[in-house]
């Protein structure tokens, strides 16, 4: 009978043990990563679609748009189109505030250029918050004199400007990194934070524990709990809360590197980028900037003045 009861306390002992090993083998299967078609991929069969257009898969293009801030049928007087595939007028004009912050055509037709933008793997941040501004702080775009164009800054901040209050008059926020993040990704993101404290007025140190730290990083997959679901390879490939909330997720599914590896997004890039919304910059429209929404696989990328020029005006220094 001890023997018995004291075998069963071991097995059971042995499964606690092999649980958590089991479930830890299962998520990190690579499952994910061989799927090479991207979530946008959709974009490419409505090519050429324009209003009064009814083609299959139209709803996705709203889905997009309406998570990228650019449409939003709930706050409309019409609601009944939001899940058909009716190409109507307000997606007509979300198409072409898109092709406004990015520098296309705004004709409101999905011709080739609208369709390979769209597609580029980029932050899950929106571009537009709550439908109200545009991607840059004022209506100015650019100033004609004297025949030539010279542009003016194109960055962005979240609705009503959250930021950052200083602490005994110094910005010094602490930052650290939730169980389960992979130790390759620590260094890089060290160093983005080392980047934005040498071209501003910030400071960051890594704080002795998760809970107290003011900035949360991790990986996430799929749906976390946040409210903006992952979704696999390709696509969204992280996001980061506005001032104050701290939380920056990777998107775990995503092939991640040290450094510009073809075919892998780098962790220090993103990292730069992802800081830039915990600070308080929104996207920009400048495609040099940190800011910009997409980010390309293969290539490394640093801060641009556009992007320090925004972290100046947000916080008047
Ligand atoms: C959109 O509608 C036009 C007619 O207005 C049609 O000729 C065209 O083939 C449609 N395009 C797509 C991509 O469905
Ligand atoms: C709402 O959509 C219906 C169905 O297409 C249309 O008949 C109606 O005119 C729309 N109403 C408004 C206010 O746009
Ligand atoms: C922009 O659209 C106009 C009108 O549809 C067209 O004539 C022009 O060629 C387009 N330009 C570019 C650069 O696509
Ligand atoms: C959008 O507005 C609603 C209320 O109008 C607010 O609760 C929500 O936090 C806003 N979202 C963002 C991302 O600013
Ligand atoms: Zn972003
Ligand atoms: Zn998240």
């Amino acid at each position: 009978m001890a023997s018995f009861k004291a075998f069963s306390l071991f097995s059971l002992a042995l499964l606690l043990l092999l649980l958590p090993l089991l479930s830890a083998h299962a998520t990190n299967s690579p499952n994910s990563h061989d799927k090479k078609s991207s979530p946008f991929e959709f974009l490419k069969h409505l090519q050429g679609c324009h209003k009064g257009n009814k083609t299959k898969g139209i709803h996705h293009l709203k889905k997009y748009l309406e998570q990228f801030g650019y449409l939003s049928y709930s706050h409309s007087k019409n609601h009944t189109h939001a899940n058909d595939d009716d190409f109507d007028e307000l997606l007509e004009s979300a198409v072409k505030t898109y092709q406004l912050n990015y520098h296309l055509n705004a004709s409101g037709t999905l011709d080739d250029k609208t369709v390979s933008t769209m597609m580029r793997p980029r932050c899950g941040v929106a571009d537009i918050i709550n439908g109200t501004n545009w991607m840059r702080p004022g209506k100015k775009r650019h100033h004609k004199s004297h025949g030539s164009l010279h542009t003016v800054s194109h960055y962005s901040f979240f609705r009503g400007q959250p930021k950052w209050p200083p602490s005994n008059s110094r910005y010094h926020l602490t930052y650290g990194f939730v169980d389960g993040t992979p130790s390759e990704a620590m260094n890089p993101v060290a160093q983005a934070f080392l980047t934005w404290a040498s071209n501003t007025h910030f400071t960051f140190s890594q704080a002795q524990g998760v809970s107290n730290a003011d900035i949360k990083i991790g990986f996430s997959r799929g749906d976390h709990g946040d409210g903006h679901p992952f979704d696999g390879a390709g696509g969204t490939l992280a996001h980061a809360f506005a001032p104050t909330d701290g939380r920056f997720h990777y998107d775990g599914d995503e092939r991640w590197s040290v450094g510009a590896v073809s075919g892998a997004f780098d962790l220090e890039t993103v990292a730069l980028h992802e800081i830039g919304h915990l600070l308080g910059l929104g996207h920009s429209e400048v495609e040099g900037a940190i800011m910009y929404s997409s980010i390309t696989s293969g290539v490394t990328k640093g801060l641009h003045a556009d992007d320090i020029q925004g972290i100046k005006a947000l916080y008047n220094v």
